[in-house]
């Protein structure tokens, strides 16, 4: 598997976000991240079921759901019936993990478990055979445009041998801080699906100065890829 770009529209305009879709597309996004808050789990709010269903009225690729709620057993059927490819849910708020995670499969949707930066990697282990793919957060999860915590990278690898001892082939997605310096280091830990914000939706183009979320897709995946033929030595 190579590297596939999701681009997270929390930092894409929310005014015209089929536009910003279609542009990351031209750039080669793989997939459509789209961050679900719920101003509990974490400070913020965004966005729910009814802008799942438009997105994916307009997306050509998946979309990758990443639920940030305090109760996501109550969406789970919302989000999958509004077109989710993929859904994660956070280790922290579920005290029934493995029912959660089979619950999304049963709905034919690819379930994904993300873990807080301050939790322990061995938390995911007793559900790391059932998982399609584990999503590791490397900020604190509620807001775009925060910086790479760093050491995320060794947590990345910690969650690939985890994966590859149990032989669970399952990609390991990293989120949070991406940008053009850090990810070919979180590629050569392992991260296999990249989620960048803010460096897609709102840093300004090299050559000028102004917003290109197109290019910047294309160039943050010239960058991931680089990644893979240069394994981190961290
Ligand atoms: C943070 C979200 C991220 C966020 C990433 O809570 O889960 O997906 O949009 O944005 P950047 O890439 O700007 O950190
Ligand atoms: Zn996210």
């Amino acid at each position: 598997m190579s590297v596939l770009i999701a681009p997270s529209i929390l930092s894409a305009n929310f005014a015209a976000l089929g536009e910003e879709i279609a542009a990351v597309e031209r750039g080669g996004a793989d997939l459509i991240h789209v961050d679900v808050m719920d101003g509990h789990f974490v400070p913020n709010l965004t966005i729910g079921p009814a802008v799942v269903r438009a997105l994916k009225g307009v997306a050509k690729v998946p979309l990758d759901v990443h639920l940030m709620i305090t109760d996501p057993d109550r969406f789970i059927e919302a989000f999958a019936t509004a077109g989710a490819a993929m859904i994660s849910v956070h280790l922290e708020v579920l005290p029934h993990l493995h029912r959660t995670v089979h619950a999304i499969k049963d709905l034919g949707v690819k379930a994904g478990v993300v873990i807080n930066p301050a939790t322990p990697v061995g938390a995911i282990e007793p559900i790391a055979r059932d998982v399609d793919y584990v999503l590791v957060m490397s900020v604190n999860p509620g807001f775009g445009g925060q910086k790479f915590i760093p050491g995320s990278e060794a947590r990345v690898q910690a969650v690939r041998s985890l994966l590859d001892r149990l032989q669970n082939p399952a990609p390991v997605e990293i989120d949070g801080g991406i940008d053009f310096q850090n990810v070919g280091g979180v590629v050569g830990a392992g991260a296999r699906i990249v989620v960048a914000g803010s460096a897609i939706f709102t840093s300004p183009d090299s050559g000028h100065g102004a917003r290109n979320p197109e290019q910047a897709t294309r160039e943050l995946k010239i960058a991931a890829l680089a990644g893979v033929s240069a394994p981190s030595t961290r």
